[in-house]
């Protein structure tokens, strides 16, 4: 069984993590909607998680909705004193399934409340603002009056860390005027690079950088390439893609997603995968060639 810890650690705030976690968001029944198919397969997979040193869980009361943090509880709480648990707020999700913007003061007041109660704590790790943006890309704007209502939030106590999701480098400084920012979570993985320079500036700032969509989100990657670097290293590729990320910038951590308990434990196995600097060259061309 890896080590999650050869991997190295990262510090959101005062909130040590191992650079290995997991993302809670696969648990959610069809289209991140109701319950699981399996619930007990479910509860399993975050078991074996934390079972396998993951101290780092992404979450968000707006997937189910409520579904991946009462699972969350029910498989966990109490909550062994070094699981940090990361969600996220600003969207709600309507009858039909749709996810809709949630954003003003008393609704991100509301879903503080919403992650308090179905996580069964008094106090949140750390919240992500996910702003809206063009859904799965950043678009500019102000974020200043959202992010500031969250800080108030934090001011009472009832919120460790905050974070960005879905944000800009502009967004990022501005929110940094407002209140200190551990983590930011973007769209990112081996074939979509848009955050290189972000990721770097991050690094310099000491600041998280968490991929979402790590393996390529609800389509998995397919890439010649990874297959043909994975096949060298005898590891899979969605290993090799979860190292690639884990070899990209010490600020990076993963939170690949599954609802599989074998997906979980070979992605977990990314931990202890070294990439040689030809073969990270070779990957490195991916994200430009495919
Ligand atoms: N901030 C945001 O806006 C945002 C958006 C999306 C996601 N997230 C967070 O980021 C986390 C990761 O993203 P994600 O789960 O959407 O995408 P992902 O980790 O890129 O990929 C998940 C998909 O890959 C499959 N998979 C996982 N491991 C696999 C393996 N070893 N072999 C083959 N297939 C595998 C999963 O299916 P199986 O269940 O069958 O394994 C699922 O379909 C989420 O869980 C969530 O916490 C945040």
């Amino acid at each position: 069984m890896t080590d999650l810890r050869s991997a190295g650690v990262f510090a959101l705030g005062d909130r040590v993590v191992n650079r290995v976690g997991y993302g809670a968001m696969q648990l959610a029944g069809p289209g991140v909607f109701g319950p699981p198919r399996d619930p007990k397969g479910a509860l399993a997979v975050l078991r074996e998680a934390v079972a396998r040193g993951v101290n780092h869980i992404d979450t968000s009361d707006f997937y189910g909705p409520h579904v991946t943090n009462q699972l969350i509880r029910e498989a966990l709480h109490p909550y062994p004193d070094d699981l940090t648990i990361v969600t996220k707020v600003g969207a709600v999700r309507g009858p039909d399934a749709s996810w809709n913007p949630a954003q003003s003061p008393a609704e991100l007041a509301q879903a503080v409340r919403d992650n308090l109660r179905n996580l069964g704590v008094d106090v949140l790790d750390v919240v992500n603002l996910r702003v809206t943006g063009d859904v799965h890309a950043p678009s500019e704007g102000s974020i200043a009056a959202r992010f500031a209502a969250l800080a108030e939030i934090r001011d009472m106590g009832l919120i460790r860390h905050l974070g960005l999701s879905n944000v800009t480098a502009a967004q990022v400084d501005e929110a940094r005027t407002i209140a200190p920012v551990v983590c930011v979570q973007n769209h990112y993985n081996l074939a979509h690079r848009g955050d290189d320079a972000l990721i770097d500036d991050l690094a310099d700032k000491a600041i998280a950088y968490v991929p979402f969509f790590p393996l390529g989100g609800f389509s998995p990657l397919q890439s010649s390439v990874l297959s043909s670097v994975a096949a060298q290293l005898g590891a899979t590729p969605m290993q090799t893609a979860l190292a690639w990320l884990l070899h990209r910038a010490p600020n990076v951590l993963v939170i690949a997603g599954t609802s599989s308990l074998a997906h979980l434990r070979e992605n977990l196995g990314a931990a202890g995968l070294r990439l040689p600097s030809e073969m990270l060259a070779t990957l490195n061309r991916v994200g430009r060639s495919e």
